[in-house]
Formats: C-alpha cells, sequence, structure tokens
C-alpha cells in the first residue's frame, strides 16, 4: 500500500511540509537540530512513504552524531500524515531503515522521544548520555544495533564531524 524510497531533493519541500504539519511551530529551535545544523542526513536511512497516487504520508530521517569518538545514529524526525496515523506507518518506516542501518553496519542509534511509543522497537532510555540542553533525560532513548554497543558510551552527544 505505500512504497519507501529514498528521499531525493525534489522530496524536500514535501518532507518539509509534513513535518510542520505534524510537530509543533519552531521545531528547528528544539536542541536536536543544533546537532544537525551544517551536517546531511544520512540518505540511505532516509526515507519517504508514498500512496498508490505518489501522495506523501510519511517521512524519517537520520543523521550522523558522535558521543566522543564513538559514532551514533540520531532518527528523527519521524512523521506521519494526520489522516494516516495509526495504520503501522510510523513502525514501517523505523523498522525498515534500521534494518539498512544494521545492514550498512551502524553500530548504535539514538533518538529523543516518547519511551511508550519507541519501546515497541526495541528502544530504552540511555543511562548517561546527554543531549544539548534543554532535553528531558527521561526521552533520550537508544538501542544497540550490534549487541553491547551502548555499553560504557556515556557523555554530551555532539555533531558529527563534518566531511
Ligand atoms: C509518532 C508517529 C510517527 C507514529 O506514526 P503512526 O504511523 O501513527 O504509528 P504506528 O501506526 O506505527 O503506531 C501507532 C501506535 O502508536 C501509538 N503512538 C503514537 N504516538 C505515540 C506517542 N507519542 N506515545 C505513545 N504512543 C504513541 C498510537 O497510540 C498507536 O498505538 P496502538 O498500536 O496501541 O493503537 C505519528 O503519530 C506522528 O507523526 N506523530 C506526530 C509527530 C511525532 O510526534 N513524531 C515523533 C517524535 S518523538
Amino acid at each position: 500500500m505505500y512504497r519507501l524510497t529514498e528521499e531525493t531533493a525534489t522530496d524536500w519541500w514535501e518532507v518539509e511540509a509534513i513535518y510542520d504539519l505534524c510537530f509543533a511551530p519552531g521545531r528547528e529551535a528544539l536542541s536536536s537540530y543544533r546537532l544537525r545544523d551544517g551536517i546531511s542526513a544520512v540518505r540511505e536511512l532516509s526515507l519517504v512513504a508514498r500512496d498508490e497516487d505518489g501522495i506523501l504520508a510519511g517521512a524519517i530521517r537520520f543523521w550522523p552524531v558522535r558521543i566522543g569518538k564513538r559514532p551514533a545514529l540520531l532518527l528523527g524526525p519521524v512523521a506521519v500524515h494526520p489522516t494516516r496515523q495509526g495504520e503501522g506507518l510510523g513502525g514501517y518506516l523505523i523498522q525498515e531503515s534500521l534494518e539498512t542501518a544494521r545492514e550498512n553496519d551502524w553500530k548504535r542509534v539514538m533518538l529523543v522521544g516518547d519511551a511508550s511509543y519507541y519501546g515497541r522497537f526495541g528502544f530504552n532510555k540511555l543511562e548517561g548520555v546527554e543531549m544539548p540542553p534543554p532535553t528531558n533525560p527521561e526521552r533520550v532513548l537508544g538501542q544497540e544495533l550490534v549487541e553491547g554497543s551502548w555499553v560504557g558510551v556515556t557523555g554530551m552527544v555532539q555533531k558529527a564531524d563534518a566531511e
């Protein structure tokens, strides 16, 4: 019913529009955006979902970050158009992109979000991993794509080094 493809330059404005629709105004003031400024999204993990008519129904983006010298993926934003929510599309976008992340040898992924939603995909609260303030530490969640990959990884989340 939905087709997932890598986001391209021509999708960009539509993806921005769906994020504007789904998130509170001022989303770009969130601390997670400071980690994205000037850094490209991870192209092969940033997906758009379109229906049979080509209408954009949801999107997910990922950015590279680091904790000390350890690289990690920052999942998000992910959003599903309000008229399409609750059909499993958010889960589909998350699971497909994480599968590709595993295949591409990423070891760990994190996000800022609700544990009650992301817990079902294997995300748990990260201890000792700090997002730039103001971020509620209860919402800093992570998942190991390789067993043990978050063990001993603590400190401030920083921007990936610019290419
Ligand atoms: C969060 C979001 C991406 C989920 O997409 P979706 O396609 O509706 O999700 P799914 O169909 O895979 O899952 C739906 C389930 O998630 C639950 N859910 C959605 N958002 C939730 C949240 N913030 N906290 C807890 N549960 C949530 C729904 O209640 C539903 O539960 P059910 O399966 O028990 O009925 C979508 O609701 C959305 O775009 N929301 C606005 C933007 C947003 O909050 N993005 C996430 C930032 S943390």
